[in-house]
């Protein structure tokens, strides 16, 4: 059996995809090398890569959890078969590749440091990256500072000792920051309650109220005068919750003496995209359950538990009731600064999807997803250099920016790999 989305009419380009992508995920990687190799250029001069993926561009949207196999595919690759029998009948459309249309991408100086897990606000034309994890037992407790005018990385300044180091939940009303709780540590440690607001233009911080108790990596947002914080991780770092407070705050002082409860969230848990657009709170994407520390570890170990990643997306109006808008292409978590609002529409960058089903490893997202808030329709607009979660978002003048993240083993490989720090822009168009 076999399912085609189709968005235009079969062509040998897409069989060809067809069998690409079936001989790619049979772990034909020499085939697959070969045409990357082929299809890619890393002109050093420009610093422009183009078609750095097994499956090249298409409008063609394929499904495949399972794969007609031409007989003679199925004679050259007898010996790869095997085991991976069962692979190619479940692969579907959540963890495979989606085609897209074909970016060009500009390499940029890369950030100062590495980061995983951290946090990046845009004002103007500077982009501001928080803390994060370099490697697994090193976390950064400083700013860097991007100016999207030069193209430099400029300013860097710390961050409070007490402020925490990843998994932060963080919004800006153009000049103060505010930054709402996350882990303190390496590893994976606890969390704090403590929370922090930062006044850009004279690089000063102060203390907010701490949030009423500590989450990993909630959703995060400024409506319409009040400081929203929902969902994220519970204190063990696992349990999703649903939790949702709201604060009134101005020029990055709080106006109450005490969080407000809110309706909680339909559905728990960390690492979501947070929007306010249209006088509307989104909350999209995201997943139950992360990593937990091992029992009894001195270090906090980081010990991999079940997650579930979702498509969902939420919205609250005026109503303040939760509502269903329509999910996205693909289950997508990670993503809690790896979006930006461009002509009325979210742009999404990159993420984890669902853990891959045979190998159980964890599946990266190298898509650019838009939904256009006009239509409530979601597309997919082009695709990065890699696969990568936990990226840093900006758009100025026309180019969408990213940095920062934990990028995928190669193109035949989504499993994540190297902590990177490269900043990487195209430029968008609709
Ligand atoms: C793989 O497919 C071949 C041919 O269809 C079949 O003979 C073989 O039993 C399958 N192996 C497994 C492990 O499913
Ligand atoms: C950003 O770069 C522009 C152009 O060089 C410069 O005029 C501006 O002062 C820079 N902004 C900051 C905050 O450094
Ligand atoms: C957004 O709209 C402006 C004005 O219509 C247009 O020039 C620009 O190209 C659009 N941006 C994208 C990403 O399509």
């Amino acid at each position: 059996m076999r399912i085609v989305r189709q968005t235009q009419k079969s062509s040998p380009k897409s069989k060809l995809v067809i069998l690409i992508s079936f001989v790619g995920l049979l772990g034909a990687a020499l085939i697959v090398d070969l045409l990357w190799a082929s299809s890619s250029s890393t002109s050093s001069a420009l610093r422009y890569v183009t078609g750095n993926w097994p499956i090249g561009p298409s409008s063609t949207i394929i499904i495949i959890p399972s794969v007609d196999v031409p007989a003679s595919l199925d004679k050259d690759n007898a010996k790869d078969r095997g085991k991976d029998n069962a692979t190619a009948r479940f692969l579907s459309a959540t963890f495979a590749d989606l085609p897209a249309p074909e970016l060009h991408w500009q390499k940029m100086s890369s950030a100062p440091v590495p980061r995983l897990d951290g946090a990046a606000i845009q004002i103007k034309n500077l982009l501001y990256v928080f803390a994060g994890y370099g490697t697994i037992n090193l976390v950064h407790s400083h700013v860097d500072v991007y100016n999207f005018t030069d193209n430099t990385w400029g300013a860097r300044f710390d961050m409070p000792k007490e402020m925490a180091h990843s998994h932060l939940g963080m919004v800006t009303d153009g000049r103060y920051i505010y930054v709402v709780t996350g882990q303190y540590g390496p590893q994976c440690r606890g969390p704090t309650a403590r929370t922090f607001v930062l006044d850009t233009e004279t690089k000063q911080w102060s203390d907010l109220l701490p949030l009423p108790v500590p989450r990993y990596a909630p959703a995060t947002q400024l409506w319409r005068g009040r400081l929203h914080v929902m969902g994220g991780s519970g204190i063990n770092r696992y349990t999703p919750e649903v939790e949702h407070w709201s604060l009134a705050v101005k020029d990055g002082k709080p106006l109450e003496k005490e969080w407000r409860s809110e309706i909680p969230i339909p559905r728990g848990g960390p690492h979501r995209a947070c929007v306010v657009a249209d006088d509307k709170l989104m909350v999209i994407g995201g997943q139950e359950g992360d990593f937990m520390a091992k029992p009894g570890s001195p270090i906090f170990k980081c010990s991999r538990r079940n997650e579930v990643v979702y498509d969902n997306v939420f919205m609250l109006d005026d109503e303040m009731k939760w509502k269903n808008l329509p999910p996205m292409p693909k289950p997508d978590s990670h993503i809690e600064f790896a979006w930006a609002l461009v002509n009325n529409s979210i742009v999404i960058a990159g993420g984890t999807t669902e853990k891959h089903p045979i190998t159980k490893k964890m599946v990266l997202v190298g898509e650019i997803f838009r939904f256009d808030l006009n239509t409530l329709k979601w597309s997919v607009i082009g695709k990065l250099p890699y696969r990568v979660k936990t990226t840093l978002v900006g758009f100025w003048d026309g180019w969408l920016y990213f940095t920062s993240g934990q990028r995928d083993k190669g193109p035949d490989d989504p499993s994540p790999r190297k902590v990177i720090g490269e900043m990487w822009r195209t430029k968008l168009r609709f």
